[in-house]
């Protein structure tokens, strides 16, 4: 469609979690016009939902080098190392700053940083705020200095597609947009950087804790622009999300790990500690690890569900430590001052995503990603338990510096063609959404193997339908027609990374192929569309 208006800004950032505010900021303070589109409301993606904190070397006697030892061990032989290095490095510095732009951390008695443990990590290192509620703090902190700063938003803003100049290079994003005034309608902001910040996929799958907007928009539309994305087959379950029942589906309550970092115990119905036994750190393992320990246990037991017991915590540590968690479960009618609390892993966090060097450049000359859209490759197979705030943050302010560095601000973007699609997209009619999902629990989810991701192919492109007919009556364009759309794509490149992944490795568990293959796979799988969109 061809955008009916116009803005024009030195960067525009697709995406208003940690990351996507992060670089406006970052990028208005070294001068640049920063334009901040997002899907929903400012406030609608993942970030406000983390839990458990935000990972860095802050404690008397951690160090990076330890934050750096247990990331590449969390991540199962594929983190990037210099990537790792910069972050834990960083890390500190950037959770300071973040202290400086207003966001208020939970203290100890003396006044330093309170600091919990989670899987994976050999100490207490995450920093939260509000007991349970980090995210919800760092996205008010963040929000309340784009306000201050004036920085434009425009919400219920779906970015579209890219815009290339004729040398390639990004020159800006065509959006649609839903009552917001003077950018209603198909639009564009033109720009010579492009930040996609748009957060992850979890909605792929029935159940996940990411909230509905999660539907891989940055993941897609750097596929459909060309670049190359790297790592999707590594999606990460969360061990302990809420059971609410077999048929639960879109976004259930998390229980974070800080629960478990603060003592609580895995149980099966016979209250038997189960991870004893399984790993050096036991229920703190890391996540992968945790996560298979419990459907194994499921499967020995022949049920959907364990238990996470924390009754030793006593009414008042759950009201002061986990007040989110406490209520939500409350809301579900569960009472874990009193009762063992069921939980059962589901979708949490996509480790890949769109490939970037060590600031943010994508394969596509001034397009950047960040946060759970980009593979930075911190994560490696597995992401270590609250590095993903940490990895936003961090790179975020690379990216900025690198904009600021290389596109000093009134860089014009360069003309663009008229805007197409290319590939042309295939929009699906918002009731795919649910077929989606259901094909990819069955066929992609915790446990897969050759015969499931096959099945999980054809059925997701028996959805997409045959390009070459055209008989067939295409979707109105929306915002949900768009969206479920970006969810096949992103679904379908999964599934395609995950068939060719031939091993068990990180959060990636082929149960045809139960073991670690460095010889073969201690490498990357990088993907990217054919110019006729395959
Ligand atoms: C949690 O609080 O358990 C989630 C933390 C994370 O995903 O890193």
């Amino acid at each position: 469609p061809a955008p009916g208006w116009r803005v024009t800004a030195d960067v525009v950032v697709v995406g208003s979690g940690v990351a996507g505010l992060t670089v406006a900021l970052r990028c208005h303070a070294a001068g640049l016009r920063s334009v901040i589109v997002t899907k929903a409301r400012l406030t609608d993606g993942s970030t406000r939902w983390a839990q458990g904190g935000i990972a860095a070397a802050l404690g008397e006697g951690d160090t990076p080098a330890q934050h750096r030892a247990d990331t590449l061990t969390a991540g199962a032989g594929l983190c990037d190392d210099a990537a790792v290095t910069a972050m834990v490095t960083e890390g500190p510095g950037a959770v300071r700053r973040l202290i400086a732009e207003g966001a208020r951390f939970d203290t100890a008695g003396d006044g330093t940083i309170a600091l919990t443990r989670e899987g994976g990590h050999h100490r207490r290192r995450i920093a939260h705020a509000g007991g349970d509620a980090t995210g919800a703090e760092i996205s008010r902190a963040l929000l309340a200095a784009v306000r201050a700063a004036r920085i434009e938003t425009i919400e219920n803003a779906l970015a579209l597609d890219l815009l290339k100049d004729a040398a390639g290079h990004a020159a800006g994003v065509t959006l649609h947009v839903m009552g917001e005034g003077r950018h209603d309608g198909v639009g564009a902001v033109h720009a010579p950087s492009v930040v996609l910040a748009t957060g992850g996929m979890g909605q792929i799958f029935s159940a996940t804790t990411n909230p509905a907007v999660s539907t891989g928009d940055g993941v897609a539309l750097a596929l459909r622009a060309g670049a190359e994305v790297s790592d999707l087959e590594f999606v990460q379950f969360h061990p302990t999300v809420l059971f609410l029942g077999p048929g639960a589906e879109g976004q259930q309550p998390l229980i974070s790990e800080a629960v478990r970092g603060e003592g609580a115990h895995l149980v099966d119905a016979d209250g038997v500690r189960f991870m004893t036994g399984q790993h050096e750190l036991g229920e703190l393992a890391p996540r992968d690890i945790v996560a298979k320990g419990i459907m194994r246990r499921m499967r020995e037991r022949g049920t959907d569900h364990m238990y996470l017991d924390g009754r030793h915590f006593g009414a008042a540590m759950w009201e002061r430590r986990f007040p989110t968690i406490l209520a939500a479960c409350r809301a579900h009618g569960i009472d874990p001052v009193t009762a063992t609390i069921p939980i059962a892993p589901a979708a949490h966090y996509a480790s890949g995503g769109v490939r970037t060097d060590l600031h943010g450049h994508t394969t596509v000359p001034g397009l950047y990603a960040c946060g759970e859209t980009a593979c930075t490759g911190v994560h490696g197979a597995n992401r270590l338990a609250s590095n993903s705030l940490l990895e936003g943050l961090v790179f975020a302010e690379r990216i900025a510096a690198r904009i600021a560095a290389t596109t000093p601000p009134g860089t014009a973007p360069a003309p663009v063609p008229a805007p197409r699609t290319h590939p042309p997209v295939r929009l699906l009619p918002p009731e795919a959404r649910g077929t989606i999902q259901r094909v990819m629990t069955e066929g992609a989810g915790v446990l897969r193997d050759a015969a499931g991701l096959a099945a999980a192919a054809r059925a997701l492109d028996a959805l997409a339908g045959d390009p070459a007919d055209t008989d067939r009556k295409p979707a109105e364009p929306g915002a949900d027609t768009w969206e479920t759309a970006n969810l096949h794509l992103v679904a379908r490149v999964l599934v395609a990374a995950a068939e060719r992944r031939t091993e068990t490795r990180g959060c990636h568990w082929r149960e045809d192929f139960p073991d670690r293959d460095d010889a073969r796979w201690r490498r990357h799988l990088v993907l990217a569309l054919r110019p006729g969109g395959d």
